[in-house]
Parts: C-alpha cells; sequence; structure tokens
C-alpha cells in the first residue's frame, strides 16, 4: 500500500563534495533520511519508470536505510532497482552497473573514508546516468527542494530479502539483485592483462591488500586471490563492518598505519595497498616505501602503454588544484591535453565523457580512468601491478626512476580540523582579500610570483567554479588552501604544499617542507586565528 506522509524539512541538507554526508543519528533522525530521498526525487522530475543501481558500504544504518529508499523507490513509481547483493556495493562497482545497465542513475549509502557506526557518519551518494555525481546545479536543486518538503511517499510493506541473488516484484516495481563483484572483476578484465598478472603471482611475487574492515575485502579476495592468484591471506580485514571494527576506513599514512608498520618490518611483502570505506581511494606502498597519490598519478600516467585498455594512447590527463603538478610534467612530455580542476570527481566527469581525458586523480588517494565515472581504489593497485609485471621492478625503482626522469615534486597536505565554520569561513576570505598583496613578497628563499584564487572553466557545460586559494613561488612551489566539503560537521581547513626539486630525491618531506608550511600558516594567520600552532593530520 502507497502511503503520502506529511514530514517537515530539516534545512541542513546541503550535499558537499562527496554527497550528503552527516553524523549517523543525525541521518537517523525522523524522517530525515526520507525527505533527503524525497527532495532528491522530486529535483529530478521525479523517478516514475526509471531505474536505478543501489547499495552501501555496510556502514550503520545501511541496511535499514535501503529497504526505506526500496519502497520510497516503488512509491514513487520507479520502474526498477538493481541492488548489490546483501546491500553492498562499492562506488567504483555502483559505477559499473550504471554504465553496464544504462540505468538512469545509481545512490551508494557512503560517508566514503569517514569512520562508520552510530557514532560515526552516514552519507548518500546520488549519481546520474553518467555513472558519475551530480553537477552543483542539481545538488542546489535538491537543497532547495529539502528546505520545503512537506510530504514523501512510501510504501508498508515488509522488508526485502536482500540476500538471495534474482528478481522479485514490490508494488509493480521490480527487484534485481544482484553479484556485483563478478559484473566489476569481469570489468577490469576487459583493461588489464590477467594473464600477465597471474605470472607475476606465481612467480612468488607477494602481496596485501588492507580492505579495512570495509567494502572491498570480499572484491579483492575474489579478484587478488581466487581470480589472479595471490597467496590466500594477502587480503586482510576482509569482512565489511557495520563500524569498520572502529577503524577511520581512509587508507593514508596516519589512518592506516598498520599497513605502513607492516610495509617498514622485514614481514614485509613487494606490494601493498588498501582502499577506503567505499572502495575509491587506494594507497599504494613498496617494501620500505610510499608512493604520494600525486606522483602515483604522475607515474600511471608515464606508463599508460602496460595495460592493454590504454596502449594505444590516452586522451588525457587531470588532476586537482591541490593535487602536486607531478602530472604536468608528464602530460608535457607525452604531449597530451592537460587540465585542472576543482576538488571533486564530478568536475572530471565532463572531461570524460567529452573524449578529453582518460587518466585523472587527486591528491586525496583518488585515481581512476573512464572506464566508469568514480575513483577506483582496485583499478589503481592493478595499474601498479601492471606496471611491475610488465617491467620487472620494484615499487620503489619505478618511483625513483620516474624522479629521475622528471625530477621530484614535494608534496604534502595539512588539515586543521574541527574549527568553527565562521572562523575558517572569515580566514579564507580575509586571506582571498589580501592575495594581490602578496605578490612578489619575499619570505626566507621563497618569492611570491602570483596568489590568486583557482577558478574553473568547465570547457564542457561553460560553468565556472571557484574553489581555493593559491600561492605561487617563483621556484615551482605552491601553497594552496581550501575548506573541506566533505565534513559532517564543523569545518577543516586543509592546506596543500608542494616544491619541485630536480636534483636531491632523499630529504625528508616534512623536513623539505616545513619552511614552506610556516610560511603558508603565517600568510593565512593560522595560529592567530584558530589557536593551532600545528595541523591536525599531515598526510
Ligand atoms: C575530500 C578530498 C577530495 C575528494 C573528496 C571525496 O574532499 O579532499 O579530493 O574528492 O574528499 O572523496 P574535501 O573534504 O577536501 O572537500
Ligand atoms: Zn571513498
Amino acid at each position: 500500500m502507497i502511503k503520502t506522509v506529511l514530514t517537515t524539512p530539516y534545512g541542513d541538507q546541503k550535499m558537499g563534495t562527496g554527497g550528503l554526508r552527516k553524523k549517523t543519528k543525525v541521518m537517523m533522525q525522523k524522517h530525515y533520511f526520507e525527505n533527503f530521498i524525497q527532495s532528491v526525487f522530486d529535483a529530478i522530475g521525479g523517478i516514475k519508470g526509471k531505474t536505478y543501481v543501489v547499495g552501501g558500504d555496510g556502514r550503520y544504518f545501511n541496511k535499514e536505510a535501503i529497504q526505506i529508499f526500496i519502497k520510497m523507490a516503488a512509491a514513487n513509481g520507479a520502474k526498477k532497482l538493481i541492488i548489490g547483493q546483501n546491500g553492498f556495493i562499492s562506488t567504483p562497482a555502483g559505477s559499473n552497473e550504471i554504465l553496464k545497465n544504462h540505468t538512469d542513475g545509481g545512490f551508494t549509502f557512503s560517508a566514503s573514508h569517514n569512520p562508520g557506526g552510530i557514532n560515526g557518519d552516514f552519507g548518500v551518494k546520488y549519481a546520474n546516468e553518467t555513472g558519475g555525481q551530480v553537477p552543483t546545479s542539481i545538488t542546489d536543486k535538491i537543497y532547495a527542494l529539502s528546505k520545503e518538503i512537506k510530504e514523501f511517499k512510501i510504501c508498508e510493506h515488509e522488508d526485502i530479502d536482500l540476500s538471495q541473488i534474482g528478481t522479485q516484484k514490490l508494488e509493480g516495481m521490480e527487484i534485481e539483485v544482484i553479484d556485483p563483484i563478478a559484473d566489476y572483476i569481469e570489468m577490469l578484465s576487459k583493461i588489464f592483462d590477467f594473464a600477465a598478472l597471474k605470472k607475476l603471482f606465481q612467480s612468488g611475487f607477494t602481496m596485501r591488500f588492507d580492505g579495512m574492515n570495509a567494502v572491498t575485502g570480499p572484491y579483492a579476495i575474489r579478484l587478488f586471490e581466487e581470480t589472479l592468484g595471490a597467496a590466500k591471506g594477502s587480503v586482510i580485514r576482509a569482512t565489511p563492518l557495520p563500524d569498520f571494527g572502529g577503524l577511520h576506513p581512509d587508507p593514508n599514512l596516519v589512518y592506516d598505519k598498520d599497513l605502513v608498520d607492516f610495509m617498514y618490518s622485514n614481514e614485509a611483502t613487494d606490494f601493498a595497498a588498501a582502499n577506503d570505506g567505499d572502495g575509491d581511494r587506494n594507497m599504494i606502498l613498496g617494501r620500505k616505501f610510499f608512493v604520494t597519490p600525486s606522483d602515483s598519478l604522475a607515474i600511471l600516467t608515464d606508463n599508460y602503454k602496460y595495460v592493454p585498455a590504454y596502449k594505444n594512447g590516452i586522451y588525457g590527463v587531470a588532476k586537482s588544484a591541490a593535487t602536486s603538478t607531478a602530472v604536468a610534467k608528464v602530460a608535457k612530455a607525452l604531449n597530451i591535453p592537460y587540465y585542472v580542476v576543482p576538488t571533486g570527481w564530478k568536475y572530471f566527469v565532463n572531461l570524460m565523457d567529452s573524449k578529453r581525458i582518460t587518466l585523472c586523480g587527486e591528491e586525496s588517494f583518488g585515481t581512476g580512468s573512464s572506464h566508469i565515472r568514480e575513483k577506483d581504489g582496485i583499478w589503481a593497485v592493478l595499474f601498479w601491478l601492471s606496471i611491475i609485471a610488465a617491467t620487472g621492478k620494484s615499487v620503489e625503482e619505478i618511483t625513483r626512476e620516474h624522479w629521475k626522469k622528471y625530477g621530484r615534486v614535494y608534496y604534502m597536505r595539512f588539515d586543521f580540523e574541527g574549527l568553527e565554520t565562521q572562523t575558517a569561513d572569515k580566514l579564507m576570505s580575509d586571506l582571498e582579500e589580501k592575495l594581490a598583496s602578496l605578490q612578489g613578497k619575499k619570505y626566507q628563499d621563497y618569492e611570491v610570483s602570483n596568489a590568486a584564487p583557482f577558478v574553473y572553466h568547465d570547457p564542457v557545460d561553460g560553468s565556472s567554479t571557484k574553489n581555493g586559494l593559491v600561492v605561487d613561488f617563483t621556484d615551482g612551489s605552491k601553497i594552496t588552501y581550501r575548506l573541506s566539503g566533505t565534513g559532517s560537521s564543523g569545518a577543516t581547513l586543509r592546506m596543500y604544499v608542494e616544491s619541485p626539486d630536480s636534483k636531491d630525491f632523499n630529504q625528508e618531506t616534512f623536513k623539505k617542507l616545513q619552511p614552506l608550511m610556516n610560511i603558508g600558516t603565517e600568510i593565512a594567520e593560522i595560529t592567530k586565528r584558530t589557536g593551532k600552532t600545528k595541523a591536525d593530520v599531515n598526510t
């Protein structure tokens, strides 16, 4: 039976860089989730006759959210839902299903790399028929409607069993439960040379993949262990848990210190990688060696020919403004188009759809290609393994040779977390105002060559986006400031610092960047305004 339920708006359902992200308890408030979902449906002209892919990363409230979603979709007249078995789907696998089944879009219930559980975060990512997250014009409309919502539609029905693969019906809506892992692996098998990768493992190559108790564990077991022949036990923390076993499922030096320590120990494997909560981020490690995401993008681009799907050439490459310029040098050498976009994967989507780029990446441990419209953690791992298989070189050798060829760009991100929104906003607006006056200013050995907001003009849809403030120095060093758009409460200021060096590749990154970091802190008056003498997280 279809019901129309009266409701009142919450007024705070604004989507950020990675969809709507809130504290789990906020999301679980009466009608909160329902309001948002109905606002999305209404903002896109209703969902009558439409088909969507649905799933989540398994975090707390995923089960309940999916059931509510199914009943609302049926009540709103959807034609069909394609749902990952048991309600699980990784973000890249979801994007793959949207493209494979030519659906009208998809919904992923995840707060990505944010912690889960009743005291963690929950989120909703909405993608359209491109397989990627929707542009700001649509998220603005959803937000506007969510502030006026008066009612939503839902079916009264017992919960739907999502444990068996197959098809069932609810109020005329078809529900197909699928195995997204099989489809995802099939898609990857068309990009990479699986035979070559099997040979690599047959030769005794060892790896460790850390699923961080999140969604990718089962994908990794089936792919690395069961399909490619990596040793049993290569995949660790492989069972998705509602609270990720207490982990903060963000694969970086801070939140996956366990894996980093393992790779710097004597037990280290030849290669290691980790993915985040919903499987779109990746961290790459070699024996006693860490690859920065910015370098990873540059290295993958430079070695595209080792992957069958790209060996005939790539259209171009893009990075977010905050990502280091390492890949710019590769694009120049390869003579391919190169784009710099604002932070957020959605900005890459237009460039991929219009065949301007094939590869892209962000400093925040995200890399991907036009095979789907989201970043893809496991794809990045297979790309690295392909280079290793083809060259016979280690992660460290590959990276060092890259530096020799192009120079090294030292890079670090500093996060100042838990700031008052007002303090953070004021810091940014005051800094923006004084940017012009920084021109030509000298700070120790560094001289400002240019200081301006980063403004992106989308070559495809003509839209303009301002995101972040950039201070360039005459030696090629750079400091970028922006506020996070993915937090669930308060504000986070991110300061990104980079400095190129064409000769000395053995400096300790933090030491190398410390003077610039201090300059960056001084320019933005971070200590004075926030009371923080140092960043909360350095990655
Ligand atoms: C962060 C990252 C950004 C990424 C986003 C979603 O956003 O910095 O690169 O696209 O998560 O994974 P931020 O919190 O900085 O807005
Ligand atoms: Zn993610």
